[in-house]
């Protein structure tokens, strides 16, 4: 970094300037008040703000206050959730909530270290609900900032390497507008999702073009430097749909793990070394029997098999079916749901996806 006092004052200004005449309408933007920063940002981390806006309406009107959060039943927070994927996000949530009422007497901690104390919030919330509730002189760091920063000062770190937010951050604290920290923030958010976006920007038309040195020397595109992640590794299942006269039988995930406790068909992850699917139903039928007590006729569902990828896998989905009995569910983490009730539990996407594949919902 060797801009001149002079120069960072220009900068400061010029996309300060544009930002008040520009910035997006947005629903988390009314007011600052540190509970909506927190759910706010929560939810952007890893969704686009079209997606996020109707589901920060829902979110406060089901719990408008850390407190109301804090008394819901889990459930009740997840099934808000529904759709939006990566639910420990929604069970941090609720954790720093508590911590907000049992730890803080439901008082704020107003310093980004003293956020970081509280369940789910890492350096990016951390800095965002710092500055923008509180304003604090704290960089938030996310991809937006990676790319903008990396962009106006040719940064050639690798910014999948968890060392390098040190060096975006000593860079972002020399220029940060000390006056407005929080507006300075949500000003490169919006460069980042508009002149500095990923994909197809137009820099030379940015506010802050005569500041950005990727394009003075017609690099825009090789900035930010990421090496790439593996691709996410195939998993083969079969999905069981079993249906008994009492609806379809969902089994509660662990609580650890990929969708922790949240409610599915029973799914078995098929032996690779066993290729033909009658070979892998009768396997699955096994299991099944194992676990339940009960046996199954698996049969092929003839729907359509269904994808669904996650950060670091992908799951291939065959849909078996097979017609039962309500048994009791004595040695299962499971319940019969009639169709009609599907749709009050806590169900992730990809289950949606096998209901909807089934002609049963949407997904
Ligand atoms: N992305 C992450 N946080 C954001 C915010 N506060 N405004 C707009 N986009 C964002």
């Amino acid at each position: 970094m060797n801009w001149s006092q002079d120069k960072i004052r220009a900068f400061r200004k010029a996309l300060l300037d544009w930002y008040d005449a520009e910035k997006r309408d947005l629903p988390w933007r009314r007011d600052q008040d540190p509970y909506h920063i927190l759910i706010s940002e929560t939810m952007l981390q890893q969704t686009q703000v079209a997606t996020v806006i109707p589901y920060y309406e829902r979110f406060l009107t089901l719990f408008p206050t850390v407190a109301a959060l804090a008394a819901a039943p889990e459930s009740a927070v997840l099934k808000a959730w529904e759709g939006l994927g990566y639910y420990s996000r929604a069970r941090n949530l609720q954790r720093a909530a508590k911590q907000l009422v049992a730890d803080h007497g439901g008082q704020w901690p107003q310093t980004a270290a003293a956020l970081r104390e509280l369940s789910g919030i890492g350096p990016y919330t951390a800095g965002a609900i710092a500055s923008i509730a509180f304003g604090q002189v704290e960089p938030a760091i996310d991809g937006n900032a990676f790319r903008v920063f990396a962009r106006l000062f040719c940064i050639p770190d690798d910014i999948a390497q968890p060392k390098t937010r040190a060096v975006f951050d000593r860079v972002i604290r020399q220029v940060i507008d000390p006056a407005r920290p929080g507006d300075f923030n949500q000003a490169i958010m919006d460069l980042g999702a508009s002149y500095m976006r990923a994909k197809d920007p137009d820099p030379a038309h940015s506010p802050v073009a005569a500041f950005d040195e990727s394009l003075r020397t017609g690099r825009v595109l090789d900035f930010p430097v990421k090496t790439k992640k593996p691709r996410p590794r195939p998993v083969p299942y079969l999905a069981l749909a079993v249906h008994s006269p009492a609806g379809y039988l969902f089994v509660q995930r662990p609580s650890t793990g990929m969708l922790a406790t949240l409610w599915m068909f029973p799914l078995f992850e098929c032996p690779p070394d066993i290729p033909m699917l009658d070979h892998q139903l009768q396997a699955a039928a096994a299991q099944f029997e194992a676990s339940s007590g009960v046996a199954l006729h698996l049969a092929d569902g003839g729907f359509k098999p269904v994808r669904h990828t996650f950060t670091h896998q992908q799951w291939q989905m065959t849909i078996v079916t097979a017609e039962t009995e309500a048994f009791a569910l004595d040695y299962l983490p499971g319940r019969w749901v009639p169709a009609t009730e599907v749709d009050t539990l806590a169900l992730p996407t990809v289950q949606k996806k096998l209901l909807a594949a089934m002609g049963l919902g949407e997904a």
